[in-house]
This record gives structure tokens, sequence and C-alpha cells, in this order.
């Protein structure tokens, strides 16, 4: 099974991560819980660049720089890993492309479709997003540590940014199950699980 999780600037993807990474250990299921951009060595090389801020990058630099960081994580993580049965949750992927490079940075979605397409990336099974208001995450996102490349932007990218993920969520009922951060830790967590185990029973 191959789950991605997905949402915007300070809408408590780390925290339900955690939650469900201690919940996970303790049953018996074998799950690889993976991140992108970084998610492997040579990813990490990759975000280092994509999220230094003294860095100015053309957004299609921008894409081309997260293409290359999922190629090498679904080449040497995701792939191997469902190829041996396993489940994989990944903090973000392929929904982070449209929403930020795609509307963020105003790329068209099918120039956006002509570079990923023939990269035939694996479809995940299940999607989380948590949704959060703008400010609201913005407020959060700021009370951490220093800011990245991102988290600079103006308000609008991240208005432009939640419009995307929504609207990607209307269009794929099916695959993106959408989870209202407003709910608070503990009510997203149960919600997140319940919907994976749902999922990994087969319904
Ligand atoms: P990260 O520190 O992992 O942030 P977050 O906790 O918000 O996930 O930084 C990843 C940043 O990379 C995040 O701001 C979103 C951005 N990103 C894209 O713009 N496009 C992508 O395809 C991916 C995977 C990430």
């Amino acid at each position: 099974m191959f789950i991605t999780l997905e949402g915007s600037e300070g809408a408590g993807k780390s925290t339900l991560i955690k939650s469900l990474k201690k919940y996970f250990l303790e049953t018996n299921l074998d799950f690889v819980f993976t991140k992108e951009p970084g998610g492997t060595k040579e990813g990490e090389e990759l975000r280092k660049i994509l999220l230094d801020k003294n860095i100015e990058l053309d957004p299609l630099s921008e894409t081309f720089l997260l293409l290359a960081d999922r190629i090498e994580h679904v080449r040497k993580i995701i792939n191997p890993a469902l190829e041996s049965n396993k489940n994989v949750l990944s903090d973000r992927y392929l929904d982070s492309t449209y929403a930020y490079q795609g509307a963020g940075r105003k790329i068209k979605k099918d120039e956006l479709d002509k570079l990923i397409k023939p990269l035939k990336f694996p479809e995940p099974d299940l999607t989380i997003y948590l949704d959060l208001p703008v400010e609201e995450g913005l407020k959060r996102a700021k009370g951490r540590d220093r800011l990245d490349r991102f988290e600079t932007e103006e308000i609008d990218f991240f208005e432009r940014i939640r419009d995307s993920y929504l609207k990607l969520a209307e269009e794929n009922p099916y695959r993106i199950f959408t989870i209202d951060s407003a709910n608070g830790e503990s009510e997203v967590f149960k919600l997140a699980k319940d919907c994976i185990e749902k999922k990994l029973n087969g319904s």
C-alpha cells in the first residue's frame, strides 16, 4: 500500500507523522516512513538547494530539482519497498508538485504533465490531505525555526496552493481524504489512522 501525506505550511504533518509512526510501530505492519524532498542521501543534497533562501531558482529549475529528487526516491526507496510488499508512507509526493509548482509557481498543468507523465511514478493508493486556512498555518509555521525558501513567499502563493489542494481533492475523491486540521492533534490522528486502517483492510 502506498500512502502519501499532503498539506501546506503549518498544517500539522510532522505531528501527525510522529503519532502514526508510533502507532504502526506497535502493530506488526511493515511500514516505511519517508519524505520529499530529501528521502535519499542524494535527495538530501537537492533538498539543501531547494530550501536555501539565498538561492534564486527559476520555477522550472525548481521543478527539475524536485523531479530529480523524486526519481532517486522512487527508484531507491518507494519501488523497492512496494515490491517487497511493505507499506510506504511518504511525507509529500506528486500532489505537492501540482500544488506548489503548478498553482504556487504558476507552471501550467499540461506543462507539468509533459514533464511528469513520462517518468512513470507510481500512483498513491491513498493520500491524506491536511487542510488549514493559510493565515493560521503560516502563524504556526512562523512560530518554528528559521523560514526556508518556500516559507518566505507571500500569502497569495499559499492561498493558490491551498485552492489547488482543495481542487485536487475534489477531482480525486476516491484517492484523497481531506482532514480539517482545526480538529486538533488527537482527532486528526484518529481520523488519519482510521482511514489508513480501512484502506489496509481493503474497504
Ligand atoms: P519541508 O521542510 O519538508 O516542509 P513541510 O514541513 O512543509 O513539508 O519542505 C519541503 C518544501 O518543499 C515545502 O515547502 C513544499 C516544497 N515542495 C514543493 O514545492 N514541491 C514538491 O513537489 C515537494 C515534494 C515539496
